[in-house]
This record gives structure tokens, C-alpha cells and sequence, in this order.
């Protein structure tokens, strides 16, 4: 009964006058509403079906193959379902108002009844929320209850990846196996799961490892030592960014996880623990690489180059990009990245060595046997 009177209150009309401009303000508000309401119903509808079977080859949070991610997906569409739930009712009852109460030619201008203190009301706007607040509260902590307390079983996969600007070492302690940029695990399928736990440290600034199909952003922290696990039941590529604002080239910090089908993972391990070929017709590419100032940042096997500031490049030629996604790894690229990385990814610590074009020939010859 209040909220009747309360409403028809709004309807009343304002001072004369200014009422045919507000009448057309009215109009074009209410048309920029249905358009923002048209909108957002066409984004939820535009993005991807749920069902999944394949990595998507671009962030997709709609496509979940791996148990966090599945599990955050679930309490997202919650999440979503009830704002959305929300955003109708109230979106609902002020389109209503707005065009049931509007000003019509006739009405009197009188100010409209003045409603204060109904006890119905404000018991409703306190507890519904209190209620939504505490059904979402509770989800989410199961959620985060589920995934972060995960007991890793005994065959797990254990990486260390550790953030820099702007790239990921990406180090796997049991296995000896360093490598940057390319995070490589077994499938683990449902019945037959072997998961990867991953330790995340930072070596400068905060970052965050995100691959959206596979779990949730984790932060990346330096002096600080976070856990995350994945298990992608589909072998393929999953490309994921860093999340967290680093630094000028944040938006080339990305990320690819290549899931390699059962039995194919060991294959991987076993080429990338081979040590670097030494190719006679390389030589010299070898000898200026070992002789400039590449080796302080770079390590290649068992050599005397065991710089740990930029990646290891040992099996560079085995992955799929240079300087973490930015540009691919194909021997033009590579060239014009040693000659100058300043013009493909302009503030990366790398800089430009100032190779002679022979120099340059050697060296990118050299860096192509690294297979
Ligand atoms: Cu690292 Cu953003």
C-alpha cells in the first residue's frame, strides 16, 4: 500500500515549463536504457556455449578444462545468474516507473505525498541484500575452500614459475629442465588425473599468472612463494597473459600451456634434457655469443654461458614465440629481435648489442641449432 502511494509520488509533475525538454530527456534516457539493456542481454548470449572440448586458442572463461577453473566457472554463472536477477528487478521497477509515472499535459504540479520511515521497506532493502550477500559469501568459500585446499597426490607434476619483466622461467626442479614462456604438462583426464602444481615466485615486480580455461589469476608476489594447480583434461595450447599490471611491456607477459597427450610428455622432457648440439659450421656464431655480454643473461646448458637475468635459451628453437608471445619464433623474427628487441618490444631489458651484421649472421645462425 506505501510503496503504491510512494510511487505515485514520483509521478507528479515538476515545475512547468521545462517539462517538454524533460519529456524529450526522459524519451532519449529511456532509449539509451533499452539500448545498454539490449546490449548486455546480446554479450551474455554472444559468448561461447559451454560446452567444451578443445582449448580455444584465446582467453575464454566460458570454456573450463581443468577442475579450479570448472569450479570458479560454476560460482561465476551463480554469481552472474543472481546480478543478473538484480540488474532485471531494479532495471525492471525504474523502466516501469519512468514511463507508468511520467508527466502528462494535465496534471496538477502539486508536490506528491512525502513517505518516511515504513517499517516494510526498509526491513526488505536490509534483509535482501543480507541474503544475497550471504548465499554468494558462502559460495565462493566453498569455492576457494575446494581449490586452494587440494592435496597434490603423489605422481603430481611440481613447476616453479617465476615472474620477471616481462617474460616466465618456467623450471621444473625434478625434471632438470628449465625454460621460459611455455608452461609444458601431461594431460589429466578424468579417472587417470596428473595434476600440475605450480609454486609461483616473482624476481622483481608483482605479477599474475592467468590462463583463463585452466584456473583462476593467481598473484605473483615477490619474497613470497604462492601455490596453484591445474589439470587440463584436453591436450593442446592454452594461451593465458599476465594479470596484474607489471610494467611497461605487461601486455607482452603472455603465457602458453601445451598439454601434451598421455605418454607425450615424456617425450618433451627427454628432448629438452638433451644438451645443446655443437654444430661445427656454428662455431663461430658460438664463440661471439660466448664472447659478448650475452652470456650474463642467458644460459645455454652446460656451458659457460649460465646468466639467469633473461631466459635460457638451451632448447630456444623449440618454442613457439619470441619475447613472451610477442612476435613468432621463426628465424626473420629472431634475427631482427637480436639486432634490435627495442624495435619488437620496446623497454625489454634486452638491449641492443650493437652487433656487426656478421656478428649478427653468426650469432642467429648459432641460436637456430638450439633445438
Ligand atoms: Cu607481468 Cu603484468
Amino acid at each position: 500500500m506505501r510503496i503504491r502511494i510512494l510511487m505515485a509520488g514520483w509521478g507528479a509533475p515538476r515545475a512547468a515549463g521545462s517539462s517538454g525538454r524533460r519529456s524529450h530527456t526522459l524519451k532519449r534516457s529511456s532509449v539509451a536504457f533499452a539500448i545498454v539493456l539490449i546490449l548486455c542481454i546480446a554479450t551474455l548470449l554472444a559468448s561461447p556455449t559451454l560446452a567444451a572440448d578443445a582449448p580455444t586458442g584465446v582467453t575464454n572463461i566460458f570454456k573450463p578444462l581443468s577442475t579450479p577453473a570448472q569450479a570458479i566457472h560454476e560460482v561465476s554463472l551463480l554469481v552472474l545468474a543472481i546480478c543478473a536477477g538484480i540488474f532485471l528487478v531494479v532495471g525492471g521497477l525504474l523502466a516501469y516507473t519512468v514511463v507508468r509515472f511520467r508527466w502528462r499535459p494535465g496534471d496538477d504540479g502539486r508536490e506528491p505525498p512525502q513517505i518516511y520511515g515504513s517499517n516494510q521497506l526498509e526491513f526488505a532493502w536490509t534483509v535482501i541484500p543480507i541474503v544475497t550477500v550471504f548465499v554468494l559469501f558462502l559460495a565462493t568459500a566453498r569455492t576457494i575452500y575446494d581449490v586452494q585446499g587440494a592435496v597434490p597426490p603423489a605422481d603430481a607434476l611440481n613447476v616453479t614459475v617465476v615472474g620477471h619483466q616481462w617474460w616466465w622461467e618456467i623450471r621444473y626442479p625434478e625434471l632438470g629442465i628449465v625454460t621460459a614462456n611455455e608452461l609444458h604438462v601431461p594431460v589429466s583426464p578424468p579417472g587417470k588425473a596428473r595434476p600440475t602444481f605450480l609454486t609461483l615466485e616473482s624476481a622483481d615486480v608483482v605479477h599474475s599468472f592467468w590462463v583463463p580455461q585452466l584456473a583462476g589469476k593467481t598473484d605473483v608476489i615477490p619474497n613470497r612463494e604462492n601455490r596453484m594447480w591445474i589439470d587440463p583434461t584436453q591436450p593442446g595450447t592454452y594461451v593465458g597473459n599476465c594479470a596484474e599490471y607489471c610494467g611497461m611491456q605487461h601486455a607482452h607477459m603472455r603465457l602458453r600451456v601445451i598439454v601434451h597427450p598421455a605418454g607425450d610428455f615424456e617425450k618433451w622432457a627427454a628432448a629438452q634434457r638433451e644438451p645443446p648440439v655443437d654444430d661445427p659450421q656454428t662455431r663461430a656464431g658460438r664463440d661471439v655469443f660466448f664472447a659478448t655480454a650475452c652470456i650474463n643473461c642467458h644460459s645455454i646448458g652446460e656451458t659457460k654461458a649460465r646468466g639467469t637475468f633473461g631466459p635460457d635459451l638451451t632448447h630456444l628453437m623449440s618454442r613457439e614465440t619470441l619475447g613472451a608471445g610477442t612476435v613468432p619464433n621463426t628465424p626473420e623474427k629472431l634475427r631482427a629481435w637480436v639486432r634490435d628487441p627495442q624495435t619488437i618490444k620496446e623497454g625489454c631489458n634486452m638491449p641492443n648489442m650493437q652487433l656487426t651484421e656478421n656478428e649478427l649472421n653468426q650469432i642467429v645462425a648459432y641460436l637456430l641449432t638450439l633445438k
